[in-house]
C-alpha cells in the first residue's frame, strides 16, 4: 500500500477515535445548519479531483456540528442503538475487506460468520435451530422479506406460483394486522402487491397490544389463506402483543402463517427478567428484528428469520446462469432482497463475541432499568405524566398545566429539550394525546446520563410551566 493511503487510513482512525472521544460531551442536538453544511461541503465537482486527506479532514470536521450524537449515551430519539467498540471496528474491517456478502464463492469468510451469527441470534431469541435467517438493511425490510415469504407460503398451499404468476388472478389472501402495527408492515404489504389499506386491523388495549379475543373473533369469519402480523415491542409503548395466544389462535386456524415484527422488542429475549414478554415467539411463522437498534451494531443491519427456509428462499432468490452455487455452502443472496451487499453480519459476529449472552441480557437489563429511572424522576415532578406502563425502554411523557393546552405544551417542552441540548428525544401522537417519547437503546448510556437528562427537561418544563 503506497505510504500516502497508509497515513491517509492511520490519520482517518485517529479522527474517528476522536469524534467518539467527545461524542458524550457535545451538545446531543447537530449544531449547524443545511446551508452552512452545503457551504463547507457542497460547491461545483471539482475536475481535478483533491487531495484524499483534504477530502476526509473536510466530512471530519463538519461532522463534528452536523451530525446528531446518536452514537452517545444521551440520545434518546425514535429507537436509536449505538455501536459497541467491537462493532465498530468490525464495521471498519468491513469496508477495508471491501467483500460482497451475496454469495459464497464471493467471500467464504463474510458467508461462514453470517451462518455463525446467524445461529448464535436464533439461540438468544430463542428461535429454533433449523430457521432460515437473512441480514438486511433494517426492519423494513426484515418485514418485507418475511412477508415476501409468507405471501409464497399461504399461496402455494392455495396452489399458486406467485412469483411466477403475480397476484393478478391470485387467490385472496386475508392480511390481519393491528391497530398498532408499525407503519413498515403497511409498507411491506404495499411493496408486495397486497395494497396497505387491505389488512384488517384488529383493535388494541390501553398499552397498544392486539387483543386476542378480537383475534379469534375475526379469524373464525376467515377461510383461505391468511397472514397475521403480531408485533414484539409496540415503538410507543414497548408494550408486547399477546405471542404465545396469538400463537394459540392462529395454530387452531390451519394453514394461516403468523408473523412477528419485533424490531427492537425481540432483544427481551436476551434478558432473564424480560424474556417472559416474547413467550410464544419460537411458534412464530417468521420474525423480523433490528440489530442496528438493541444490538448496538452500526447502520444499518435488520434481521429476518423464518420457521420456512424452502418458503424464505423461494421468495428470495432467482438462478442466474453466471452465480454457480456451491450446493454445499449457504449464499447469503437467497435470503435477502440483496443480491450484492455489504457483510452486515460481521459487526453482529463481533458485538455478539464480545459481549457474550450474558453481556447482551446485562445491557438489555441495564436500558429498561434506566427508563424506569427516568420515568420515575420525571413523574415526581407537578404536572407530568408518564402515559405507558414502562415494560421494556420505551418512556411517554405528557406535560400538563391548569388552563393550558397540554398538546402544546408538550411539543414546547420537546422543542425546548432538544433546543437545549443535554439530550434529544422526539414526540409522538398517543391514543389522540401529544407526548414525548423517551427510548434507552445505547450501551453506553449511565444512571448520571439518565439524572442529567432528567434535570434537563424538569428545568425546560419549569420554564414553559412557569409562562
Ligand atoms: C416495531 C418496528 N418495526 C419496524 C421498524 C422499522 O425499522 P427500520 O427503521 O430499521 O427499517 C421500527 C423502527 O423503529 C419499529 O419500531
Amino acid at each position: 500500500m503506497p505510504s500516502s493511503s497508509r497515513d491517509l487510513l492511520t490519520k482517518t482512525a485517529a479522527r474517528a477515535v476522536e469524534y467518539l472521544d467527545r461524542v458524550g460531551d457535545r451538545p446531543v442536538k447537530a449544531a449547524t445548519t443545511s446551508a452552512d453544511l452545503k457551504k463547507v461541503l457542497g460547491g461545483p465537482l471539482s475536475k481535478a479531483g483533491e487531495p484524499a486527506d483534504q477530502v476526509i479532514d473536510r466530512l471530519a470536521t463538519a461532522a463534528m456540528t452536523g451530525t446528531v450524537a446518536t452514537a452517545g449515551p444521551r440520545y434518546f430519539g425514535f429507537v436509536v442503538g449505538g455501536s459497541v467498540p467491537a462493532a465498530v471496528a468490525a464495521d471498519w474491517l468491513v469496508s477495508t475487506w471491501d467483500q460482497n456478502a451475496g454469495i459464497y464463492a464471493l467471500s467464504p469468510l463474510v458467508s461462514v460468520v453470517e451462518e455463525i451469527a446467524g445461529d448464535w441470534l436464533k439461540s438468544i431469541a430463542g428461535l429454533r435451530s433449523d430457521a432460515s435467517v437473512g441480514f438486511v438493511t433494517g426492519c423494513q425490510m426484515a418485514n418485507f422479506t418475511a412477508l415476501a415469504s409468507a405471501r409464497h407460503h399461504v399461496l402455494r398451499n392455495a396452489g399458486w406460483d406467485v412469483e411466477a404468476r403475480g397476484l393478478s388472478g391470485a387467490p385472496k389472501v386475508t392480511i390481519i394486522t393491528s391497530d398498532e402495527s408499525h407503519y413498515t408492515i403497511f409498507m411491506a404489504l404495499r411493496l408486495l402487491g397486497f395494497g396497505a389499506e387491505t389488512p384488517i386491523r384488529i383493535p388494541t388495549d390501553g398499552q397498544g397490544r392486539m387483543r386476542a379475543d378480537a383475534l379469534a373473533n375475526t379469524l373464525a369469519g376467515i377461510t383461505g389463506p391468511c397472514i397475521v402480523c403480531a408485533q414484539a415491542g409496540n415503538v410507543n409503548t414497548g408494550a408486547f402483543d399477546p405471542i404465545a395466544e396469538i400463537a394459540d389462535i392462529v395454530d387452531a386456524h390451519s394453514g394461516t402463517w403468523l408473523h412477528v415484527d419485533g424490531a427492537f422488542g425481540l432483544w427481551a429475549a436476551a434478558s432473564p427478567s424480560r424474556a417472559h414478554l416474547v413467550k410464544g415467539i419460537d411458534r412464530a411463522d417468521s420474525v423480523a428484528s433490528d440489530a442496528h437498534k438493541w444490538l448496538n451494531v452500526p447502520y444499518d443491519c435488520g434481521l429476518v428469520f423464518t420457521k420456512h427456509p424452502e418458503a424464505h428462499r423461494s421468495a428470495m432468490s432467482l438462478a442466474a446462469a453466471y452465480i454457480q452455487a456451491t450446493a454445499v455452502e449457504r449464499d447469503p443472496h437467497e435470503f435477502t432482497p440483496e443480491e450484492s451487499r455489504r457483510g452486515r453480519a460481521v459487526p453482529v459476529y463481533a458485538a455478539l463475541r464480545s459481549l457474550g449472552s450474558n453481556g447482551l441480557g446485562e445491557l438489555i437489563e441495564r436500558n429498561c432499568r434506566l427508563a424506569t429511572r427516568m420515568a420515575d424522576r420525571l413523574s415526581k415532578q407537578n404536572g407530568v405524566r408518564i402515559l405507558n406502563d414502562v415494560v421494556l425502554n420505551q418512556v411517554l411523557v405528557r406535560f400538563e398545566a391548569d388552563g393550558a393546552d397540554a398538546d402544546q405544551l408538550t411539543r414546547d417542552v420537546i422543542a425546548g429539550v432538544q433546543q437545549e441540548g443535554t439530550c434529544w428525544l422526539g414526540g409522538t401522537t398517543w391514543h389522540r394525546m401529544a407526548a414525548m417519547r423517551v427510548a434507552v437503546s445505547n450501551w453506553s448510556t449511565t444512571d448520571a446520563d439518565i439524572d442529567r437528562s432528567a434535570d434537563a427537561i424538569i428545568s425546560v418544563w419549569l420554564s414553559r410551566s412557569r409562562r
